[in-house]
């Protein structure tokens, strides 16, 4: 018996398998449940009492030697990078790699910001979640003013009243809050109206708003900017217009419309044959918000306005119903990805 031992041993030790299926042989031949080793350990009940300790011995011994060669030959093997069955072809094409786009919103916002910053505006940005102060209050919406009516939002709690945003103008008093003037910021981010959703609105949209405020600003300021940014934006021939409007939180106040970019003010279904197209809301701060922000109203005066961001992407890119944007359809979505 320990001579078979020693024989069987002898042979593990010559051995040294150099392919996988060799090493597999080698494995089913010693070490497998049906190996030589296991049956030699089925053999110790029938060894006599005195011989046992060195038969035990000897036989782990054999199983030890066998399994390091087994697991040595096998991390050679693989270390050679899977000689026989996995062979790489270096010259053959990649995986396809799904790469994603922007969306046409974040592509337009993203535009918007860069054309401000090359006139010296920074970005600033407030929370989404509001209280009534920085969404109302401080902006001279009065507590039961009927102009609270135009912005009617989801209240999250009630006194104090915290709301989600309805516009972008709440930034504005925070910017004037935490700092002294100058100020000259825009401010992107989404908003949220309680209103019916359509081709034409929807309860979440996003704005841009800006902010300009320091000694001696005036509205001709105001409609020069704008007039860059519709040229920037849209094209050079771009004409707008500023027609009397009102916010509480501007005096004058005007909307903005810009030139049909689809019939080249002809007249045509986008512009309902006007054409013209409003995209922004503007205006000389209100003093009272000036005030209610810690700003000397005599020293300091400003303009704002807000834009949103839904409009002119529709008719920079002739989308027609603003649902589009929130249904996340990658059908639409790629569309867009060569306008990174
Ligand atoms: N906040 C206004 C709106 O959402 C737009 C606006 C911004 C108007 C700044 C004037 C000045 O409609």
């Amino acid at each position: 018996m320990l001579d078979n031992i020693k024989k069987l041993l002898d042979e593990v030790q010559a051995q040294s398998p150099d392919s996988k299926e060799k090493l597999e042989e080698f494995r089913l031949k010693y070490i497998a449940k049906k190996g030589a080793v296991t049956e030699l350990f089925k053999e110790f009940k029938n060894v006599a009492p005195e011989m046992r300790k060195e038969f035990g011995q000897k036989l782990n011994e054999l199983k030890k030697a066998a399994e390091e060669k087994f697991y040595s030959v096998k991390e050679e093997l693989e270390n050679q990078g899977g000689s026989s069955d996995i062979a790489i072809d270096l010259t053959a094409p990649g995986e396809p790699f799904p790469v994603g786009s922007r969306h046409p919103v974040s592509i337009v916002r993203n535009e918007i910001v860069e054309i401000f910053a090359k006139i010296g505006f920074t970005i600033s940005e407030g929370p989404e979640i509001e209280d009534d102060w920085h969404n109302f209050t401080a902006l001279n919406f009065p507590e039961e003013h009927p102009a609270r009516d135009m912005q009617d939002t989801f209240f999250i709690a009630k006194n104090p009243d915290i709301a989600i945003r309805t516009h972008t103008s709440s930034v504005q008093v925070r910017v004037m809050e935490a700092g002294k003037p100058p100020f000259r910021t825009i401010s992107p981010g989404r908003v949220f109206r309680n209103e019916a959703i359509s081709a034409r609105s929807h309860c979440i949209f996003h704005q841009v708003e800006g902010l300009y405020i320091d000694e001696n600003v005036s509205f001709a300021d105001l409609k020069q900017t704008l007039l860059y940014f519709a040229r920037e934006f849209f094209t050079e021939d771009t004409e707008i217009r500023l027609r009397p409007s009102y916010f509480p939180f501007t005096e004058p106040s005007a909307e903005m419309d810009v030139s049909c970019q689809i019939c080249k003010g002809e007249g045509c279904r986008v512009c309902k044959y006007t054409g013209w197209v409003e995209i922004l809301g503007c205006g000389m701060v209100d003093p009272n918000v000036l005030e209610n922000c810690g700003i000397d109203s005599k020293k300091c005066s400003g303009y704002a306005f807000g834009m949103g961001v839904e409009r002119p992407t529709m008719l920079k890119y002739g989308i027609n119903d603003i649902r589009l944007f929130f249904e996340n359809d990658v059908r639409f979505l790629k569309q867009f990805s060569s306008a990174l």
